[in-house]
């Protein structure tokens, strides 16, 4: 199987690596790709925003699967180009991804199919959002209605900041506040069927103990040796089939991967958040321990025709992977920083070194540069989540570049939700 994965950070090298890694794999191409990527796949420069031209380099490639990993291009109908013309894409159509593309939406539809959620009201004005704060009370969570790149929702339990937050927004969505440890669950999804993958923990402050600002994520580990065995069953049964049933009976069916954000409440799992593609850096651990082969499992899902494999299965021990950010992340980012010691720590048994953002840089001969906030991610596998967690801050430690920020505290206590409380910074309260 040919196969072409679209967009430029972690969580595309991680998904390229692990197609390359899959017997089943023949090719993998990628647009634009990365340097990490670059390093076994085909790099071409496309730009993943424009669906004929990336629907163009897949038919030029023969590409029998295309994978596109980020959200924007999802939200834009890219996808939808790669499927007009004949080829199997893993993403949702531009209007399934609105489950992503618009929080308001994924709301009506959680309401619709029954989904257990936070409470929420939709507000238009800033009147509506003054009573909307008072009626759900404090902690306040304030989201902007549309994509923004990870800086959508402020958790506050200061009213004046919530509500300059919705003041710079335009529709926003204000929630109930959900109290309990974050639960990454990605759903591989055919349109009406789908398979849960291994559940993961992502770690979103920039500090250590869960301090500063919400990132991208600064690292995450799976399995969660401290989560109910059954959590992937219920959110199946109480989240991912009457998500996909209302979307199919809507006429906009789900294919791809329905990212559930979830709390782990006194009262069971609630939805945080939907996203319409895997989450990066969480689903990198989870592909680390995929034990099946990931281009089969996409490509079924892409052609409608999951049930016709297998569920993933995952190998036993455990996955930890740790970003190391740039200067100014998440306000800003460097460029141009030289790195050293990726060569050394991918060298290390059990390791991959994942690229987010990192060029190529140079007049006598390449160099490796950081170009965005979170320039690497350093994941190891190990026989429990401290083993790998040892093994992954040993090969971190090789890695140098200037204002290098990383957290300590990866996966320092499985057993603890520690992350769940993250959801107020210990600063804002
Ligand atoms: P989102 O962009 O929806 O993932 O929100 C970003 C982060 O804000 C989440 O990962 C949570 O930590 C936090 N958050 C969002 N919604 C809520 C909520 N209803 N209750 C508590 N925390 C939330
Ligand atoms: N790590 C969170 C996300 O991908 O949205």
């Amino acid at each position: 199987m040919k196969t072409l994965v679209i967009g430029t950070g972690g969580r595309e090298h991680a998904l390229a690596l692990a197609l390359s890694r899959d017997p089943g794999v023949s090719e993998v191409h990628a647009a634009p790709g990365n340097p990490g990527i670059g390093a076994f796949a085909t790099l071409h420069p496309v730009d993943p925003m424009d669906g004929p031209a990336v629907a163009a380099l897949a038919a030029e490639v023969g590409a029998d699967l295309v994978v596109i990993g980020p959200e924007a291009p999802l939200v834009a109908g890219v996808a939808d180009a790669v499927r007009a013309a004949g080829i199997a894409v893993f993403g949702p159509s531009r209007e399934a991804a609105m489950l992503e593309g618009s929080k308001a939406f994924s709301k009506e539809v959680m309401a619709a199919a029954g989904v257990p959620t936070a409470g929420s009201r939709t507000c238009a004005t800033p009147e509506e959002v003054a009573a909307a704060l008072d009626e759900l009370g404090p902690p306040y969570v304030v989201k902007d209605d549309a994509l923004a790149a990870g800086k959508g929702v402020v958790v506050t339990r200061d009213r004046a900041a919530a509500l300059a937050h919705a003041a710079g927004c335009g529709r926003v969505v204000v929630e109930e506040f959900l109290d309990g440890p974050e639960v990454s669950l990605f759903a591989v999804c055919d349109g009406t069927t789908a398979y849960p993958l291994q559940p993961a923990q992502d770690f979103k402050r920039i500090f250590d103990g869960g301090r500063g600002p919400n990132t991208g994520g600064m690292g995450s580990y799976s399995p969660l040796p401290w989560a109910p065995p059954d959590l992937p069953a219920t959110v199946m049964a109480e989240v991912v089939q009457p998500t996909l049933d209302e979307m199919a009976r809507r006429g906009t069916p789900f294919v791809g991967c329905l990212y559930v954000g979830l709390a782990l409440t006194a009262d069971g799992p609630r939805v945080i958040e939907f996203n319409c593609r895997f989450g990066d850096p969480d689903v990198q651990p989870v592909l680390a321990l995929l034990a099946s082969p990931l281009g089969e499992l996409l490509h079924a899902a892409a052609r409608g025709r999951l049930g016709e494999v297998a569920p993933p299965r995952f190998r036993d021990g455990a996955s930890v992977t740790v970003v190391l950010a740039s200067a100014g992340y998440p306000e800003s980012s460097s460029k141009g920083d030289v790195i050293t010691g990726v060569g050394r720590a991918n060298g290390v048994a059990d390791v991959d070194v994942i690229h987010a953002g990192t060029a190529l840089d140079g007049d006598d001969g390449p160099r490796l540069v950081t170009a965005g906030g979170r320039v690497l991610a350093v994941r190891a596998v190990g026989y429990d989540v401290a083993d790998a967690r040892a093994r992954a801050y040993a090969a971190a430690d090789l890695v140098a570049f200037d204002g290098l920020q990383r957290r300590s505290d990866i996966a320092a206590e499985p057993l603890g939700a520690v992350e769940g409380a993250s959801l107020v910074d210990p600063a804002d309260g």
